[in-house]
């Protein structure tokens, strides 16, 4: 329990301005620390916060990944990662030598690598994508066929978006939205008639063909705020409830049972970003020689969509 959050959330203000530090929070972060955050959002547009930004320090509430790629991105800066133990079970699904045989085995098709992965893999990647622009990626090579790692769930989301292109994808998935069942939304939509399904691109084929809309965690809050819908069901993590009742306070929400919840995600907790800006610990580097290869995959990215 936190004994008084208003005095916590001072203190990592006075902190994060004393430090010249930019805090950047993920639509899964606890609400305490999303609410204290200088741009709460997904993974693209918090890379793209950590591109543009001035400050000296960049402080990731997020998962490693994440702060590896604001490494990427910014190598003149600071990168911290409050709680280091925050790891992204996908991005641990793939290793650069797996990407490299995955290249070897279908001589010269492109690499499309989601975000949620290594920065040595990222350095194997002709270009990384998120789940918000995943098919603006794969359109933008105007290849016939591509690969795609490591999750196979949204390969197979941009598959059937973009049918014209062939995509063969890694076995990789997000633990969290690949245990969700088509069982699970219909029993859902049977006890809110009426409400429409969102889901993330992460989830099966089989869930996301269930859905109205299939959302990025940001594209999700979009919808949210301009929807004419009174009751949404939301297939993903359970943090995003908090930014979907700020963005669109009209609209009721019912999160997916059983809830989903990503262990890593919560593992920064507010006295641990205020703990990594007081000591500035927890820094997240990149060896050089990796960074400058993953640089113009990364850069790409952050540029499509
Ligand atoms: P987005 O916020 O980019 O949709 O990503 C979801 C996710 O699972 C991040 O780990
Ligand atoms: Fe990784 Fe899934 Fe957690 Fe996102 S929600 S950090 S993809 S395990």
């Amino acid at each position: 329990m936190i004994e008084d959050l208003t005095a916590v959330h001072e203190e990592i203000r006075a902190l994060a301005a004393e430090r010249d530090a930019v805090l950047l929070a993920h639509n899964y972060q606890r609400p305490e620390v999303q609410d204290v955050a200088d741009f709460v959002g997904d993974s693209l547009g918090l890379a793209r916060q950590a591109a543009a930004t001035d400050a000296a320090v960049i402080v990731f509430a997020g998962v490693h990944f994440m702060a590896e790629t604001a490494a990427i991105l910014s190598p003149d800066k600071t990168v911290l990662l409050p709680e280091p133990r925050a790891g992204c079970p996908m991005a641990d699904m793939i290793t650069a030598e797996q990407a490299r045989a995955f290249k070897a085995a279908h001589p010269g098709l492109p690499l499309v690598t989601y975000v949620n992965s290594s920065a040595a893999v990222k350095a194997e990647t002709d270009v990384c994508c998120t789940s918000a622009n995943a098919t603006d990626v794969v359109r933008s090579l105007g290849a016939d066929r591509v690969l795609f790692a490591p999750d196979r769930n949204l390969g197979a989301w941009v598959a059937s978006q973009v049918p014209e292109v062939e995509v063969t994808v890694w076995d990789g998935c997000c633990p969290i939205h690949d245990a969700v069942t088509p069982a699970q939304v219909e029993e859902a939509r049977a006890a809110h008639p009426g409400a429409l399904v969102l889901t993330h691109p992460e989830c099966r084929p089989e869930v996301n063909a269930l859905a109205d809309a299939v959302l990025s965690t940001s594209g999700m809050l979009r919808y949210a705020a301009e929807t004419d819908a009174a009751e949404l069901i939301v297939v993903t993590e359970e943090g995003l409830l908090h930014g979907l009742s700020k963005a669109a306070p009209g609209v009721t929400f019912h999160h997916i049972a059983p809830r989903m919840l990503c262990p890593n995600m919560k593992l920064t907790t507010i006295e641990k970003v205020r703990d990594a800006l007081r000591d500035l610990r927890g820094a997240v580097e990149v060896p050089e020689e990796t960074r400058a290869r993953a640089l113009g995959a990364v850069e790409r990215m952050v540029a499509i969509g």
